[in-house]
């Protein structure tokens, strides 16, 4: 008896864990070098309405989501958005004012790890 509930626990505890490992290995990913520079910008720009990960926040909708795969809003349109602004029309957030300090190279490097987050969360 005490050996079955033994192995049933150690099945138990094996599985928490590897499915605790999987979760950690998935989300957040492990942000690799080459997006480290769009990242520490996206978090200094961004993150305070779009979350962290681009999992949005009260003041900002997510960015991991299906409105925001390159075929409905562009890399253009991410540029559009950080230079000019967005007025309210998905959500009830308010508008996105534009990003003061954003530069061309800025935008480049962060679109660049927003598309590459998606990938990661399978938004495609
Ligand atoms: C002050 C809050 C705030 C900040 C900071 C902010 N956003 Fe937004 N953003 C919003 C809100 C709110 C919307 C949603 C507007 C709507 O209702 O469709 C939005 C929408 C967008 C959209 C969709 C544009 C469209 O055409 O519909 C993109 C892309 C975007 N944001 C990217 C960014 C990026 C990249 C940054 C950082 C450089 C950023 N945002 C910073 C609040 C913010």
């Amino acid at each position: 008896m005490n050996a079955i509930l033994n192995r049933k626990s150690l099945l138990l505890l094996s599985l928490l864990t590897f499915s605790g490992l999987l979760k950690a290995e998935t989300w957040p990913p492990k942000v690799p070098f080459s997006y480290a520079l769009g990242m520490a910008q996206y978090v200094e720009l961004c993150s305070s309405c779009h979350g962290k990960w681009g999992d949005g926040s009260d003041q900002g909708p997510p960015l991991m989501h299906v409105f925001y795969k390159r075929s409905h809003h562009s890399n253009a349109s991410f540029h559009r958005a950080i230079m000019n602004g967005v007025k309210a029309h998905h959500w009830n957030f308010g508008d996105m004012p534009p990003i003061a300090g954003a530069t061309e190279g800025d935008v480049k490097s962060i679109v660049r790890f927003v598309r590459w987050l998606q990938d990661k969360k399978g938004i495609k």
